[in-house]
């Protein structure tokens, strides 16, 4: 298979966010933090995530796959969005700081237009405090870490290797500048054993815990190779 990985642009954007939305259908995370199924709405979820992938194409480092021989050689297969390193305690610029602001904004009109459409507001914060707990005690190296945020495979295309396309992108780069990568992600089989052959290895487990209602996250750290 012939996959051609480049960065992102805007009329990607849509066939991005269907991956995105296909992959996650049946993603534990997905749906527990989407815990109201009866209000779930993917419209608003489109929305959602076209902001994330703007805020994402200006302060991160996101790529898509597309296969050029194919019948549609402009279709979004798959899509991996890093974070790029900080060294720990670094304060964010202002470029970061008002983009961080205008996502905030746009997800607060999205919500006073949409509602909620699903989403479990107390299970985020639970996400996002657990998250922030595991990061500042994972992320020791001085150098930073590359942060796999997103990482997603269309269903049919999966197990080709657009995944690890996707991922050499920035591992091949971390590499070279001698630098850590880092994930999370929402499934223990298969996804540890995938991230294993990029050369991730597991570090901890997150329990995101809604009164026992828990959902399990793995952390996983990728040392850079030696390049002889
Ligand atoms: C996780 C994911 C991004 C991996 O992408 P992918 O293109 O399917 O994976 P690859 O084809 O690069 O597979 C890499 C290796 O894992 C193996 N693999 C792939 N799927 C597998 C599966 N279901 N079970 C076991 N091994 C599998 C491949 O055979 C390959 O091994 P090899 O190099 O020895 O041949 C993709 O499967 C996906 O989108 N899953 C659903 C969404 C998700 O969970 N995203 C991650 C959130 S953290």
């Amino acid at each position: 298979m012939n996959i051609q990985v480049s960065r992102i642009t805007e009329p990607d954007i849509p066939g991005a966010i269907t991956a995105i939305q296909k992959a996650f259908e049946n993603d534990p995370y997905a749906l527990w933090v989407y815990s109201d199924r009866e209000n779930l709405s993917l419209v608003r979820n489109r929305v959602s995530l076209g902001n994330r992938c703007r805020w994402g194409m200006r302060n991160g480092l996101f790529y898509v796959a597309k296969d050029p021989d194919s019948v549609d050689p402009e279709q979004v297969v798959g899509v991996a969005m890093w974070m790029p390193p900080k060294a720990p305690g670094s304060k964010e610029g202002w470029s970061e700081w008002l983009s961080n602001w205008r996502l905030y904004f746009q997800q607060i009109s999205m919500n006073l237009w949409y509602g909620r459409g699903g989403l479990n507001i107390k299970r985020y914060y639970i996400w996002k405090s657990k998250q922030a707990e595991a990061q500042s005690e994972i992320w020791t190296d001085e150098k930073g870490y590359y942060f796999l945020n997103i990482m997603v495979v269309l269903p049919d295309q999966q197990g080709k290797g657009i995944g690890r396309s996707l991922a050499q992108e920035i591992t091949n780069k971390a590499d070279t500048e001698g630098r850590k990568c880092y994930l999370e992600s929402s499934r223990d089989v298969p996804n540890m054993k995938i991230y294993e052959s990029y050369g991730f290895h597991f570090v901890k487990q997150i329990d995101c815990d809604d009164g026992g209602v828990i959902c399990p996250l793995f952390c996983m750290v990728r040392d850079p190779k030696t390049i002889t």
